[in-house]
């Protein structure tokens, strides 16, 4: 369905162990650009973890990772936890990745809109629901079109609507060229995936 572009996420033969207990024991796969991948296995199975050593939160116990320093500053993350800057309006956190890249603020109302948030823009994160935090965490990650996005549980708190607002922003990005990797749990992310990788025991086959 997509032309195969170059590989921009990558783990290769990645462990990585946690007070002595063996989370990742060798992990390897690719996300080219233009591609969607979804990362299923159960909770617990390490996903997060993998994403954490992916965008350099974390560093692996032995194997490398894509993207890697060079390139961070071209990776965005969707975080589990979300991340919202509180002392920032919706509108401030979304428009954030561009003004510290030092481009001009663009789009972000079209994102809110697409997101169905549009009107919550001025408003702080603990004056919405966690639910609209996370649509607008989504656009913070998208907004200044990274080369690699990873995304955890990007629909974990969205209601089946805003589910396919967020899944249909998510497919855009990679059509329009991005490498994007997505931990869930939810059938609706799968069905739009190029690929599903299944994390169990460690290990993805
Ligand atoms: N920094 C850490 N210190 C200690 N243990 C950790 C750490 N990070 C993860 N773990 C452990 O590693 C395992 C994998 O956790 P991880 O958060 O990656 O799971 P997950 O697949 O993302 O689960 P979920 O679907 O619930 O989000 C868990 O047993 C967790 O307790
Ligand atoms: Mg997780």
């Amino acid at each position: 369905m997509h032309s195969a572009g170059r590989v921009v996420i990558r783990a290769s033969g990645v462990h990585r162990a946690f007070g002595g207990v063996s989370v990742l024991r060798g992990v390897s796969f690719s996300v080219s650009a233009g591609e969607l991948v979804t990362l299923s296995g159960p909770s617990g199975s390490g996903k997060t973890a993998l994403l954490s050593l992916l965008c350099g939160f974390d560093f692996p116990d032995a194997g490398t990772v894509l993207p890697g320093s060079a390139s961070w500053s071209a990776c965005a993350v969707l975080p589990q936890s979300l991340g919202l800057a509180s002392e920032l309006t919706l509108e401030e956190n979304v428009a954030l990745p561009l003004r510290l890249a030092g481009r001009p603020v663009a789009g972000v109302a079209e994102l809110l809109a697409e997101l169905g948030i549009a009107g919550l823009g001025a408003r702080y994160p603990g004056q919405v629901s966690f639910g609209q935090q996370q649509r607008a965490a989504l656009a913070r990650a998208v907004v200044a079109r990274p080369a690699a996005l990873l995304a955890d549980e990007p629909t974990a708190h969205l209601d089946a609507a805003s589910a396919v607002a967020a899944v249909s922003v998510l497919r855009r990005v990679a059509d329009d060229g991005a490498a994007v990797l997505i931990a869930t749990h939810h059938e609706a992310v799968h069905e739009v995936a190029d690929r599903v990788l299944v994390l169990a025991d460690g290990r993805i086959d």
